[in-house]
């Protein structure tokens, strides 16, 4: 949804100039209140948010329970303020409100974005009947390391998944307009690079590259930023050695300048505070000024901003205007909520709106479909007539509460379809079932059974937030059941609860097949049961159909391990003995990313391209027959491959997913419009197509290689929302939508001398953009990469004027002086080296709009150096100028003032 709405901008405008700071503060306040609440906090408006409306408590473990009746309750203080501006109630909606689905990862495992979003949907119908207007979620963060605890609450580790998923839950939260009685605002969470945690230890440092930052953990929350999502969640860690928090760059030039967003970031809990303990505050005053201006808006609990920034204020260290503009997102969005309208629930809804039995059936059906058969020898499952006597076996097998997962405040266990009660519902006549518990039990039961069903794996709280495990197997003493149980020689099913991927090598090869239902919410008793007797409570055959959303490791020791990883020097999949990974191991994985059986069997033919080269956009397509004898469901995974850049890059990368229901016998073709990826910029490149489902370990000859011509013939946006360096300038005259654009041809005449760096912005055309990569020497990659800027269009002038930079030098020391042109004013300006922004500058704090003067130490190396100034008139409006500066002289000392692009043009033969 649009978060854009002028009569919003001026209700806002409006009610802030009625404000006293204190108000405007109190807005930027997120109160906890959890046993000690004073109605007076939100009488005398110094809250703007209460975090679960009870009072409740924080964390993944149940909470104290919300309702309208409290809702009311608290808004009716907020009325009885001075200027009765409404509460915004937040809470934890994150994979179901009553109605429980799967947990995120699992939900991912369907690789179903529908089922997602309709999911979405029913957890704001049932949390805003409580009175409930804001989620903190959906989790978007990669994870690449199953020791972490909170890959049970993301989408995995699959860049395009997420970003699949990303839209489909915003839109299921938002709708078209969270206005709506039954809509819930989403927040984008934890932004950004929460899943690097070294050694999968929560809360810990992480480090990413820009590359991969942008390649893989940025997607997802582009997607949700595009889908209108409200909000935004900054992360608890430190990347790269600034605590997201406190990320200027990327709460602000990525998140607002590059992607538009406009709605308010929250912090996460605390994290305002935790700037202390992290380091880079020496108080909770300093905390809070760095989250304000690296674009915190919202202060999640800490109390950092209510305590401090009046003060700040007075002292000058945070200006009215920066006070105002947070104060001013929170409230935009509280007004596009329609709370200002009518910030009361309807108290008859809950009894209407919660667990409704269409929620109920959706929640089995997403189960069902969520779970992923990672092997089934022989066709033993379905259990069908061959097994009259089945045991069912293990420490969850009368699960309730361990089936909803981590982070289910508001589930009820009493709600929960047991494991049992559902295996018993899907058994045919004619099978009995015999349920054990305890292991000595277990053994007996096994002993008088033609089968055994034994359920394993996680209990929820050892998944989630703050659970990680340094040990992936099954929890203690699981291993041995498995072995006692696989010992009695019975055909063995085993049934994996989890919300991680488990290292399960040995059990896996213990039993003849393997079900992995991750934690399954509350239909997951009944979806298991349909599954593993291949019927539904409807009559209709019931069949797996999900595909792993992450890689099944053999070992502890192999984490981290996905399937986008690069191919080396020396590739796995090389013959000869310097392929392996680990004396101990094989380097595969025990199962890829994407994996997943079903009851049937499916062999695809060749991918088979429409066209003999890549322009643009090209069809790929497969043939997919449906071998088995039963109906099915594959799941085509169109994967690309980039075989040669600039940069290196994955083995696969995931670019489409589809699904296609198959009768026995049948033949259908899948198609995929395969669109250019701007990072493909290597007119020698050959892109690999690859159409697969199953069993991806091994390398098959669905290959198909295209030469890629015209890679740049894509037109590449600079300027607007653009505070990106590139060594290219493309500053030219904004288009009526006020962006700048400027086309790139491939080896046309003016170069960049092979040292364009970082990412250029491009745009693909119907309003999407994407980051062209070229060759950055920052990374290290060679600079084969050709950008030219078309003669047509690239002198057109700059909004404002950048002269060339005045350096003296000592050693690297360089000042840098600049003025802005008679009519224009400078909002701010960086200096990027390299892609290295490495000096930012803003004059919206009264100083001289017309001028900047940098004395900057720049790190400047041997060799040639790019520095690219970039001014901006206003938000929108951005001119880059890029000069190239030679420091080659016996001592790496500067031997010649700065030369543009162009004029070094004109001497480019000569270097
Ligand atoms: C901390 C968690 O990191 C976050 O995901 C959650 O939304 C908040 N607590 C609020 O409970």
């Amino acid at each position: 949804m649009p978060l854009d709405n002028p009569a919003t901008d001026a209700f806002v405008d409006n009610l802030l100039s009625q404000m006293t700071v204190d108000e405007k503060i109190g807005q930027l306040h997120q109160y906890f209140a959890f046993g000690r609440f004073d109605p007076e906090v939100i009488r005398q408006g110094r809250a703007g948010s209460v975090i679960n409306a009870a009072g409740a408590l924080g964390g993944q473990g149940q909470s104290a329970s919300t309702s309208a009746e409290v809702c009311n309750h608290l808004q009716k203080l907020a009325q009885e303020s001075r200027l009765k501006i409404p509460q915004l109630f937040g809470r934890d909606v994150i994979h179901g409100y009553r109605t429980v689905f799967p947990i995120p990862l699992g939900q991912a495992a369907a690789w179903s974005p529908e089922l997602a979003e309709q999911a979405a949907a029913v957890a704001a119908r049932e949390a805003t009947a409580d009175g409930i207007k804001w989620t903190f979620a959906p989790m978007l963060d990669i994870a690449r390391d199953a020791r972490w605890g909170r890959i049970a609450e993301g989408n995995g580790e699959d860049p395009l998944l997420g970003v699949n998923v990303a839209r489909a839950v915003v839109r299921g939260f938002q709708g078209d307009d969270f206005a709506q009685p039954d809509r819930l605002i989403a927040c984008a969470k934890h932004y950004v690079g929460y899943g690097t945690a070294e050694g999968g230890r929560d809360y810990e440092s992480g480090e990413l590259s820009e590359a991969t930052l942008r390649d893989v953990y940025l997607p997802p929350f582009r997607a949700a930023v595009q889908a209108g999502a409200g909000t935004v969640m900054s992360a608890f860690l430190d990347l790269n050695g600034v605590p997201a928090t406190a990320n200027r760059k990327l709460l602000t030039d990525v998140l607002r300048g590059e992607w538009g967003f406009r709605g308010f970031v929250v912090s996460d809990w605390a994290s305002v505070k935790e700037l202390i303990q992290h380091g880079v505050a020496a108080d909770e005053a300093e905390a809070a000024l760095l989250a304000l201006k690296a674009g915190v808006d919202m202060d999640m609990v800490s109390g950092a901003y209510l305590n401090t920034l009046a003060a700040s204020l007075a002292a000058g260290r945070v200006t009215a205007g920066e006070l105002d503009e947070a104060a001013r997102r929170i409230l935009r969005v509280k007004h596009l909520a329609g709370l200002f309208a009518d910030p009361f629930t309807e108290p008859s809804r809950a009894s209407r709106d919660l667990l409704r039995p269409e929620a109920r059936a959706l929640a089995r059906r997403f189960a069902r479909e969520s779970m992923v058969l990672l092997k089934n020898d022989g066709g033993l499952l379905p259990l069908d007539e061959r097994f009259k006597h089945v045991a069912v076996i293990g420490p969850m097998v009368h699960a309730q509460a361990e089936l909803l997962g981590t982070w289910a405040p508001d589930g009820q266990p009493s709600d929960v379809t047991p494991l049992s009660e559902g295996l018993a519902q899907a058994a045919p006549k004619g099978v009995s079932l015999a349920f054990a518990e305890r292991a000595d039990h277990a053994v007996r039961a096994v002993a008088a059974a033609d089968a055994v069903v034994l359920v394993v794996g996680e209990h929820p709280l050892r998944s989630g937030e703050n659970s990680n495990v340094s040990d992936l197997g099954l929890p203690p003493g699981q291993a041995e059941l498995v072995e006692a149980v696989a010992a009695q020689g019975k055909p063995l099913v085993l049934v994996v609860l989890a919300g991680r991927p488990l290292a399960i090598t040995r059990q896996v090869a213990q039993a003849g097949a393997v079900l992995y239902a991750f934690h399954p919410g509350l239909e997951g008793g009944a979806a298991l049961g349909e599954l593993l007797f291949g019927r539904a409570s409807d009559g209709q055959p019931a069949a797996p159909t999900g595909r792993l959303p992450v890689t099944l490791p053999r070992a502890t020791g192999q984490v981290p391990i996905y399937y986008n990883h690069k191919n080396s020097g020396r590739p796995v999949d090389s013959s000869g003995e310097f392929r392996y990974r680990y004396v101990d191991l094989p380097p595969a994985p025990l199962y890829p990313f994407g994996h997943g059986l079903a009851y049937t069997r499916f062999e695809f033919g060749p991918a088979q391209a429409a066209s003999e080269t890549l322009r643009g956009s090209l069809e790929v397509s497969a043939e997919v027959t449906n071998a088995g004898p039963r109906a099915g469901a594959a799941l085509a995974q169109l994967y690309v491959r980039d075989r040669v850049g600039s940069l290196t890059r994955p083995v696969r990368e995931l670019k489409g997913f589809q699904r296609v229901e198959l009768a026995p016998g049948e033949t259908r073709r899948i198609a995929f419009t395969f669109d250019i990826d701007p990072s493909l910029t290597d007119p020698e490149a050959k892109v690999q197509l690859t159409i697969r489902d199953d069993d991806l370990r091994e390398e098959v000859d669905e290959k198909v290689r295209i030469p890629i011509v015209d890679p740049l013939a894509v037109t590449a946006a600079s300027g607007t929302q653009h505070a990106h360096s590139t060594g290219a300038d493309l500053t030219n005259e904004p288009d009526a939508g006020g962006r700048v654009f400027a086309r790139l041809q491939p080896n046309a005449a003016v170069q960049v001398l092979g040292t364009v760096s970082g990412y250029v912005k491009v745009s693909l055309g119907d309003g999407r953009f994407a980051f062209a990569k070229a060759s950055d020497l920052d990374s290290g990659g060679t600079p084969s990469a050709q950008i030219a800027l078309d003669d047509a269009m690239a002198h057109a002038p700059p909004a404002v004027e950048i002269p060339q930079p005045q350096l003296a030098t000592r050693d690297t020391h360089t000042t840098v002086r600049g003025a802005a042109s008679d009519d224009a004013r400078l909002l701010d300006a960086y200096i990027f080296v390299g892609s290295r922004k490495v000096f930012y500058r803003s004059n919206r704090n009264g100083a001289d709009p017309k001028r900047m003067d940098f004395d900057a130490d720049l790190p400047l190396r041997p060799g040639v150096n790019v520095i690219t100034l970039v001014a901006r008139e206003n938000p929108d409006t951005t001119t880059h100028r890029t000069f190239i500066i030679r420091r080659d002289g016996p001592n790496g000392e500067l031997l010649q003032t700065p030369k543009t692009e162009d004029e070094l043009s004109e001497t480019s033969d000569d270097e």
